[in-house]
């Protein structure tokens, strides 16, 4: 294996229109960070890059919604992704964005290098332009049917219902989005980055010399390079982006994964003044985490880019996770089917370890993943709660306990005694095998087997009985037992930091490094301790069920405004009309019918009569909760049998799409029987 000196993580640049969430974390940002973490407890020289992606069509288009400017809408989002990712503790080394002044001179002289040195193609080809906005349309843009579904509210760049990337000429019908109005095409010229002339480099660097990446990553690449690659635009006409920087290129921007990467190089500068050697020597290690929507432009677009300059280094590898879903649904943020960072933290205050823990140990590193909520409250409950935290508590009450928190002289080891500690030895090398291969849910499981280790040799050396008759034993008992304690710290520091943090406060140690994992003296005999609190609590179901109901919510929501509205009946005459007799009337009892789930019996005064209705509404409203409500009643239907009451008439509901019921009532208070016309 070739052997590095640096190492530079990136991790893809989230956009900035909207916030992060729980899939953002588990995909691509805990993974990355539990990297840097650890390269740098074994002291290695990293650079940890992260940064908002502030360009692109969404931006824009939640912009003009929204009535503010895309640099709004950035400054917005950028900082409230920041604040989340700091909150949880993600160290990057910088954390910039692409409005940066050193990132649009980055992004242009990138550019203008190969221009200059004829690696773009450029091409005159037909676009849409829409005369009234007067300006050519980016794809997203652009709306009409899709041709291989026929959902009539497909991108120019994809069908989001049944997921065909499209190109815009392929649409049926295309509109525009900014004003509705139909398309025409016209001349536009923009460069484009002959990919197809890469193809023969990728095949060999990509197939033959990468193939250890993992499968994933790897399959999407050979599916795309057996596909046959084609030059791709790189600059587009928009106003939001970094200028074209060649003359008459007036009105165009460059693309926004043309830009994007680059900014992994502009917040390098900005971090330091030795960027460089991060970027353009050979003995730096470049790893990009990415999810899995982002290969194809980390894999090839970029490498591309990067090769067409020729004095930049290569990715070593990319280590894209597969999806995230949440409760069996794709995480969405339009259709808010997220757990936001912030709002989490909002919920679970000093919990962020917490889902550091879960989102790694179910990681989606092979396959697409689920969280539930469910299995997150299980792992904090059977995992941290039960194992981690169980062993720490009795490692440390026990010290008190006997030894008023001075930690024992270890004596005579039983075979026991070695065994556990051979066990011990071994974890070093199996948590660094996974870390390095990128198999974190692997790494962290071993780190969890190293707390049950420990809780084995307690329950099994019981301390408890053998202090009745040999003392000296216990010592060395507990002073194993404190040293498994302060493994843990370093085992658990890469995933679980504030954590780790707070056990060395619990035992009053400094930070260790990567090396003394396995070690047996990390604390000396007769150090003392501090008092300890509970490293973990457990979560209540009804906590659990508060976030579940909040999701329940947001899927009824969800069902109500994507449910259809039922088509206009035929036209009547006014007289048929008339011959309802519609009244104003009150509620004055209210009853539930015996044997059934649906109806309630209620009395109505009309201000004609007082007279009884039964109708279909028990499930929506309670009895007590409706006496005294005016409501609107039809009184002069025929009166008809049902259980065995008579309804005289019937009361007037509203049906919402998901279903439910309510009352169509006067919005003040009237005389009963007055009319409604
Ligand atoms: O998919 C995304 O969220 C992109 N903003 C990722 C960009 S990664 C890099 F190229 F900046
Ligand atoms: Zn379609």
């Amino acid at each position: 294996m070739k052997e590095f000196k640096r190492t530079l993580i990136t991790s893809a640049l989230p956009y900035a229109n909207g916030p992060v969430h729980i899939g953002h974390l588990a995909g691509v940002y805990v993974p990355a960070d539990i990297y840097a973490r650890y390269l740098r407890m074994q002291g290695q020289d990293v650079l940890f890059i992260g940064g908002s992606d502030e360009h692109g069509v969404p931006i824009t288009l939640k912009a003009k919604k929204e009535g503010v400017t895309p640099q709004d809408i950035v400054d917005k989002y950028h900082n409230i992704i920041k604040t989340a990712f700091e909150d949880f503790g993600i160290s990057f080394d910088v954390y910039s964005r692409t409005t940066t002044e050193t990132h649009k001179e980055t992004a242009s002289e990138f550019f203008k290098t190969l221009h200059e040195q004829g690696k773009f193609v450029e091409k005159t080809t037909e676009q849409y332009f829409d005369k009234e906005a007067n300006q050519f349309l980016a794809d997203r843009y652009i709306v009409g049917t899709c041709p291989k579904c026929n959902n009539d509210k497909a991108y120019g760049d994809q069908c989001e219902s049944c997921g065909s990337s499209l190109n815009a000429t392929d649409l049926i019908n295309p509109k525009s989005v900014l004003s509705g109005s139909p398309l025409e095409l016209k001349k536009t010229t923009h460069w484009y980055l002959p990919l197809d002339q890469y193809e023969d480099w990728l095949k060999e660097w990509i197939l033959e010399g990468h193939k250890e990446w993992k499968s994933n990553v790897y399959g999407q690449c050979k599916s795309w390079l057996d596909g046959g690659l084609h030059p791709r635009a790189v600059t587009r006409d928009l106003d939001w982006g970094v200028p074209v920087p060649v003359e008459g290129a007036e009105g165009k921007v460059l693309y926004v994964w043309f830009d994007a990467p680059i900014g992994y190089i502009s917040a390098t500068k900005e971090c330091t003044p030795e960027w460089e050697k991060y970027w353009k020597d050979e003995e730096t290690k470049m790893v990009h985490f990415i999810g899995k929507d982002n290969i194809v432009f980390h894999c090839i677009i970029f490498p591309s880019m990067l090769k067409a300059d020729g004095s930049y280094i290569l990715p070593e590898n990319v280590p894209s996770n597969e999806f995230l879903n949440l409760e069996g649904d794709k995480i969405s943020t339009s259709r808010n089917w997220a757990v936001w960072l912030h709002e989490y933290l909002q919920d679970f205050p000093g919990k962020e370890d917490v889902l550091k823990y879960v989102l790694t140990a179910n990681a989606p590193e092979t396959k697409d993943n689920d969280f539930t909520w469910k299995d997150f409250q299980a792992r904090n409950n059977n995992e941290l709660v039960a194992v981690f935290g169980n062993f720490v508590n009795r490692a440390m009450v026990l010290t008190h306990k006997y030894y008023k928190g001075v930690v024992p002289a270890m004596g005579d080891l039983t075979d026991f005694d070695n065994e556990i500690i051979e066990t011990l030895k071994t974890y070093r090398a199996r948590i660094e095998k996974s870390i390095e291969n990128y198999r974190f849910r692997e790494a962290l499981k071993e780190a969890m087997e190293l707390a049950r280790l420990g809780n084995k040799y307690l329950a099994d050396s019981e301390p408890w009985k053998v202090v009745k008759t040999d003392e000296k034993r216990v010592e060395t008992i507990m002073n194993i037992c404190l040293q498994i304690t302060a493994n843990l710290t370093i085992a658990f520091e890469p995933f679980m930091p504030k954590t780790t943090a707070k056990l060395r406060g619990f035992l009053g140690v400094e930070a260790f490094e990567w090396s003394q994992l396995g070690d047996l003296d990390l604390i000396p005999a007769g150090h003392e301790v501090n008092k300890a609190e509970l490293l973990f609590e457990k979560i209540e179901d009804k906590t659990i069920q508060a976030q579940v109901d909040k999701l329940l919510e947001t899927k009824k929501a969800n069902e109500i405004e994507q449910a259809e509205v039922t088509p206009a009946k035929e036209n009547i005459q006014f007289d048929d009309f008339a011959k309802m007799d519609l009244r104003v009337g009150t509620i004055t009892e209210a009853t539930k019918v015996a044997k059934t789930k649906k109806l309630l019996k209620l009395t109505v005064d009309t201000g004609i009569d007082t007279r009884t209705v039964v109708s279909g509404i028990a499930e929506y409203y309670k009895p007590e909760d409706i006496i005294g409500k005016q409501v609107s009643i039809l009184v002069n239907l025929a009166p008809k049998t049902l259980k065995g009451i008579e309804s005289q008439g019937m009361i007037l509901m509203a049906e919402n799409a998901d279903g439910t019921l309510s009352f169509v009532s006067p919005d003040a208070a009237l005389k009963n029987g007055s009319e409604i016309r």
